[in-house]
């Protein structure tokens, strides 16, 4: 049974397929109307949303599937405490395909363990959002005609955000990609990404503290939003929360043909004058998440027709089971609830976490 778990769960010809399907609804909508006819999606949202919920709701119903699900855990049985496990299960006898967003991170990849349905992770806390990731490259692709020979900025909070983590994974695997960061020493990216992506791909990568002297080489400005809900220290996220600000007076350093992308939501890292700009981007990036959304969806049900699975499929990677180890991540599912704790070894002799990717706390 195929997940989409992790960027890097699907190969980079696969994600090429997944854009070429989404390219082709876009030209072909009627040609996908009844695609999905008979099969349903649960959405399980534990966590606000607004677009990706919604958008793999739209993404359903143009397919000409249904959609069941809940927006608010509490208003479901986990409020009860039952585990993402047992939730999985009982879903796994109503719905065809899961889509799961959890503060908890891992919590996507444990339901896969647990599903025996495909599921989808639909962002699990600071770790990671794939689906995001497809919405980025399909609108890259379409808005510079190619996935690779790019310079990207990636400016905010590149700590906390799961789209900026992806999305680095993701891009590593294309050729003559050029990564420049753009964050205050707080929220700088986790030095595993920078570490075992960038330079184990060879990613020609750059931290800087300011937007100006970067923003004339961009080809693609990824803004973020620093994330009130991540920090633990409120005086630290208003010390930190103004950082960078994109305003038409800053825009007019870019390329004529950069472009600005944001995941959204933004809260004033992009000021509203900039909306109306061409190379503003991100509205657009919204509606290519539905596309790819409905590519996402059609692909992983072919696939679990072509591979039926009977029963849970733990899917272990090289991962390896200590139960007697712990994790050291706040937010990591293991810390939660009762799951198996699973490592992987990384090169340096250590291990971390397989659902958070935090150090193990021996
Ligand atoms: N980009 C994104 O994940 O938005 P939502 O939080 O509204 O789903």
């Amino acid at each position: 049974m195929r997940h989409l778990i992790d960027t890097t769960d699907i190969s980079v010809a696969e994600v090429d397929q997944i854009i070429s399907t989404a390219l082709d609804i876009i030209a072909h909508r009627e040609k996908y109307a009844e695609a999905c006819k008979g099969k349903k999606l649960a959405t399980l949202f534990y966590e606000p949303s607004t677009r990706t919920r919604l958008s793999f709701t739209s993404a359903m119903m143009e397919l000409g599937g249904s959609v069941l699900g809940f927006s608010d855990a509490a208003s479901s049985s986990v409020s009860k405490g039952e585990t993402v496990a047992d939730t999985v299960r009982v879903l796994g006898c109503f719905a065809d395909i899961i889509a799961m967003r959890h503060s908890k991170e891992g919590a996507p990849l444990v339901a896969s363990h647990y599903s025996r349905v495909p599921v989808i992770n639909a962002g699990d806390g600071s770790h990671a959002h794939p689906t995001q990731t497809l919405t980025d490259l399909l609108t890259i692709r379409r808005e510079k005609g190619r996935l690779d020979n790019l310079t990207i900025g990636f400016c905010g909070d590149l700590k906390f955000g799961r789209t900026v983590h992806s999305l680095i994974k993701a891009l590593s695997r294309y050729e003559g990609i050029n990564v420049v960061l753009i964050a205050p020493e707080e929220l700088r990216l986790p030095s595993y990404i920078r570490r075992e992506v960038c330079d184990k791909n060879n990613i020609p990568t750059r931290e800087v503290t300011t937007m100006e002297e970067v923003l004339p080489e961009l080809d693609i400005l990824y803004m973020t939003r620093v994330q009130k809900e991540r920090f633990l220290d409120e005086e630290e996220f208003e010390r930190l929360k103004d950082s960078f600000i994109l305003n038409p007076e800053r825009m007019k350093a870019a390329k004529p043909d950069m472009i600005v992308l944001h995941p959204l939501p933004r809260v004033n890292e992009i000021t509203r004058d900039v909306d109306n700009d061409p190379r503003a981007a991100y509205f657009r990036q919204v509606e290519n998440g539905k596309f790819v959304r409905m590519a996402l969806i059609y692909t992983l049900l072919k696939w679990a027709e072509e591979q039926p699975v009977e029963g849970e499929t733990p899917r272990l990677r090289g991962e390896e089971m200590h139960n007697d180890w712990q994790c050291s991540g706040r937010q990591c599912i293991s810390n939660a609830e009762d799951v198996d704790k699973l490592f992987h070894p990384t090169e340096d002799g250590e291990y971390r976490c397989a659902y958070c990717e935090s150090k193990v706390k021996k």
